[in-house]
């Protein structure tokens, strides 16, 4: 079941990748005039508002732990080494926009282990810096509560296409048992954190926003990242929380993975 759950939301992800290629041009001109729902049932964020997002030319995102590294999902990338292939875009909310800053990637670190249950994260090292802020992780289970924050150029419906403008909502904490109820042993709870509206549904991440992160305001009001899109049983029903990657268990990893690459 979750093997097919995996491979059903794969293929799902490349045919929407797929059908933005085809339809970016009248879905931009459909959406210029209707800001329209986005991540799923959101509202455009502001440029400037998340400086750290990533896009990543797989069709997933990210965000910047440094200034030349991307923190994505590893379910995005096919394994760990030299990698010249990814286009990272930054710096703009309009992926079309003249002022996207756009660099290719130098080396891939997906999780060591990774096998598609957990460890859902990877690093993508970039040909250079780029002048943007970062975003903090978490690394205690402090943050792993209350209202999180979701952007994503991925589908704002199920089954969508991609979006041309990065879209923003909020979802709450659902916690383990819970989420539990849904996905039984699908779900690895030390590794996974759930968020969304269990009872109505109607906001999430969707295909496409792997890897990008969600996030909320630590003590000092300053975004911190709690979490990475990984999965979830379609997107936005109810009963379904978003499932993403618990980035508390794995910032030790993260931080000495970082280092390995040159920071
Ligand atoms: N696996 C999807 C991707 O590759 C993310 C799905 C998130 N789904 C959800 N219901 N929150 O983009």
């Amino acid at each position: 079941m979750r093997t097919y759950l995996r491979a059903l939301k794969r293929t799902v992800a490349a045919l929407a990748v797929a059908a933005a290629a085809f339809t970016l041009q009248p879905a931009t001109l459909a959406h210029a005039a209707d800001p329209g729902p986005s991540v799923v049932g959101g509202v455009r964020a502001q440029q400037g508002e998340f400086p750290w997002m990533i896009r990543l030319s797989m069709g997933c995102g990210g965000a910047l732990y440094t200034q030349q590294i991307v923190l994505t999902a590893a379910h995005c990338v096919d394994g760990s080494g030299p990698n010249t292939s990814i286009t990272a875009t930054a710096g703009v909310v309009d992926l079309n926009s003249a002022q996207a800053v756009k660099v290719n990637s130098t080396q891939v670190l997906q999780a060591p282990g990774y096998n598609g249950t957990g460890k859902d994260w990877a690093l993508i090292k970039l040909a250079r810096p780029v002048d943007l802020p970062t975003l903090n992780i978490a690394d205690t289970t402090a943050y792993n509560n209350g209202t999180f924050t979701i952007v994503g150029w991925g589908a704002a419906t199920e089954g969508g296409p991609q979006q041309r403008y990065l879209l923003k909502a909020t979802v709450p904490y659902v916690d383990d048992a819970t989420c539990q109820q849904a996905y039984g042993g699908a779900l690895t709870p030390g590794d996974e954190i759930c968020a969304g509206y269990l009872d109505k549904g109607g906001v999430d991440t969707c295909q496409g926003d792997s890897g990008g992160p969600m996030f909320r305001q630590d003590g000092t009001g300053a975004w911190i990242q709690v979490g990475i899109v990984s999965w979830g049983q379609g997107c936005a029903r109810p009963g379904y929380p978003g499932v993403y990657s618990e980035v508390s268990t794995f910032a030790a990893d993260i931080r000495s993975a970082a280092a390995s690459l040159g920071g």
